[in-house]
Order: structure tokens, then C-alpha cells, then sequence
């Protein structure tokens, strides 16, 4: 059984978030606005990050940042003046979003000279955590995974098996190479309300093989609950795939050595705002659903598909 951090209900105080990369996908935007800081409808990708974080219960989101990135730990601050004209003019409701972020968690930063990879970064959140955390979580900024709600039952299994424990999500065997992959075997357990089947013992794991090489079809998304042993494996391997410090590597440490990991299998689906192709339909699922906007987009949406479809014959 592993201890819970004290005071927080999913015993996750932290979350650590990656986001020191350049966002060359999305140039020019990114020439001056940082990647996670552009919108899906009117909400950057960190503030969802930061809600998810902090119905976990976590109440610190350690941005990992590059030294020119400080507009993310900006997003995070007070705005008086903008509180105030927007409260003189009766603009409530635009008052509570820019309260929002602020409200919602403390962000701390931690600066990531270079690029060395996601091991790398993570390695770095050691100094943000306090001494008595024995785990804490990581949520990948372009990783929007929903339904919500799937950290909560990852921190249900490691209440009951320990360790460490994973998102997964079942991908066609062409996509793997884009992931970190799991070797598994099934368990019996009756870890949370989950359906049998769906709470796997990770055996191995392996960041982006060939499809032929792949273990499984079962990938690592972007939601990670890590034991604090993870730091020590990280201080321990070597540079992998791409010449970075791979977190997948650190993991598969941990497994040969004897650490229980566990992957929960998600069966929802995952946008992903790591490139344009990902994010303009996060952007059309979020919008469809939004209380204001989503009639009209749909509308609008369903003329362009049209027309699409009268000039491309379809
Ligand atoms: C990273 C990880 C990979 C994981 C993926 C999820 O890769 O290295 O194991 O499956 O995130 O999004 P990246 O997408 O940063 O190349």
C-alpha cells in the first residue's frame, strides 16, 4: 500500500508539466506566444491543464520552462489593473476568467536550459517537491485526455498496488512509433470501480519502436502518476532514443528492478495539441460543446464541410 501525501485527497500535491519546448510546429505564432499558451476556444492550454490538476486535488503545477518562455508563469498572476477596469464597467463574468488561473493552483517554475528530453525535464521538478512527497504526478500540456477524471482512477490503483501508475491508450499498431509502448500481463484486481481488464501490470516498456518491434498496441498518453523513485532512475540512465533522457527509460528501470507499475487503460479519446492537425479539432470539439458558441459553429462548420464536399466531389 503506498502512503498517501498528506492533505491532498488523491495523494498528489504536484503536477509537473513539460512545457520548455519550442512549439516549431506552430511557427510563426510561436516566435512570441509560447505553445501553451494558445487557445482552445478561449482557454489556453495550460489553464486546462491547471483545472484538471487542480480537481486532483493538487494544489502546485511545477511548469518546467525554457529560459525565454516566462509568459506561462504569467498566465498564472493577479492582474489588478485589468480586475479593476473590467469590474467598473460591470464585466463580471470576464473578471472571473482572469481570476481563474491564479485561483485555481501556484505555479512554480523551473527553468530547463536545454532541450534534453522528457526524462530530463522531469528530473528537473525534484527541487519543487517537497520533502515529504512521495509521489507526484505528470501531465503533458499537449495531451488533452477525456472524458476527465482518469488521474483520479490511476491514484485509486496506486492506493491499492503502489508504485507507479499510467494512462494508456489502445492505438492501431501503425501508430505506435509515436509513443512510448507497454509490455503487459493481465491482473486480478479490484483496484477502483474500473472494469476488469482495464488496470494492466506493465512488464516492460520502450519509447517509439517500429510497429513490428512494438510489445503491445498499449501507448503511454500523456498522464503519468510517478512514484518518487522515478528521480533516482533518471539520475541513472543514459541518454535513448533521439540522444535525449527518456522518462520511458527511467520507467523500464524501475521495472527491472522491481518497482510495481500499472497502466489504466482510457477508454476516451485524446486530443492532441502538439500540432496544428491535433488542435484545430480540439478547438471544433471544444467549441461545439461551449454553452455560446456551439449551435453557430455548427452551422458554420457544417456549410464548410459542404462545400468542401461539392469541390472535392465527395
Ligand atoms: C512523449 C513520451 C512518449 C509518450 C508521448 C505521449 O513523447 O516520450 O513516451 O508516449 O509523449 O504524448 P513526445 O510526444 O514528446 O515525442
Amino acid at each position: 500500500m503506498a502512503e498517501p501525501n498528506n492533505q491532498s485527497p488523491n495523494g498528489v500535491r504536484t503536477v509537473v508539466v513539460p512545457a520548455a519546448g519550442m512549439g516549431t510546429r506552430f511557427l510563426p505564432a510561436t516566435k512570441t506566444v509560447p505553445k501553451e499558451l494558445l487557445p482552445v476556444v478561449d482557454t489556453p492550454g495550460i489553464e486546462l491543464i491547471a483545472e484538471e490538476a487542480s480537481r486532483l486535488g493538487a494544489t502546485r503545477l511545477a511548469i518546467i520552462t525554457a529560459p525565454n518562455k516566462d509568459g506561462i508563469l504569467q498566465h498564472f498572476a493577479e492582474f489588478p489593473d485589468l480586475v479593476e477596469t473590467l469590474s467598473q464597467r460591470g464585466k463580471d463574468e470576464q473578471v472571473a476568467k482572469v481570476r481563474k488561473a491564479a485561483e485555481l493552483i501556484s505555479p512554480v517554475a523551473v527553468v530547463q536550459d536545454k532541450p534534453l528530453g522528457l526524462g530530463h525535464a522531469v528530473g528537473l521538478a525534484e527541487e519543487a517537491l517537497d520533502d515529504d512527497e512521495t509521489a507526484f504526478a505528470v501531465m503533458l500540456p499537449d495531451d488533452l485526455v477525456m472524458p476527465t477524471g482518469v488521474m483520479e482512477k490511476m491514484a485509486e490503483v496506486r492506493a491499492e498496488l503502489g508504485g507507479s501508475v499510467l494512462c494508456a491508450f489502445d492505438v492501431p499498431r501503425e501508430e505506435v512509433f509515436n509513443y512510448g509502448v507497454f509490455d503487459v500481463e493481465e491482473i486480478d484486481t479490484q483496484a477502483s470501480d474500473l472494469p476488469a481488464g482495464l488496470v494492466k501490470r506493465v512488464t516492460g516498456m520502450v519509447e517509439k519502436p517500429e510497429p513490428e518491434d512494438a510489445p503491445s498496441t498499449f501507448v503511454a498518453v500523456g498522464r503519468y502518476l510517478l512514484d518518487r523513485a522515478i528521480f533516482d532512475a533518471l539520475d541513472r540512465i543514459e541518454p535513448g532514443k533521439g540522444g535525449e533522457i527518456q522518462l520511458t527509460d527511467a520507467i523500464e528501470l524501475l521495472i527491472r528492478e522491481g518497482h510495481p507499475v500499472h497502466i489504466v487503460v482510457h477508454e476516451g479519446i485524446r486530443h492532441d495539441l502538439g500540432n496544428p492537425g491535433g488542435y484545430i479539432p480540439a478547438n471544433v470539439d471544444f467549441g461545439l460543446h461551449h454553452p455560446k458558441y456551439g449551435k453557430s459553429l455548427y452551422r458554420s462548420i457544417k456549410k464548410i464541410m459542404d462545400e468542401y464536399e461539392s469541390e472535392n466531389g465527395l
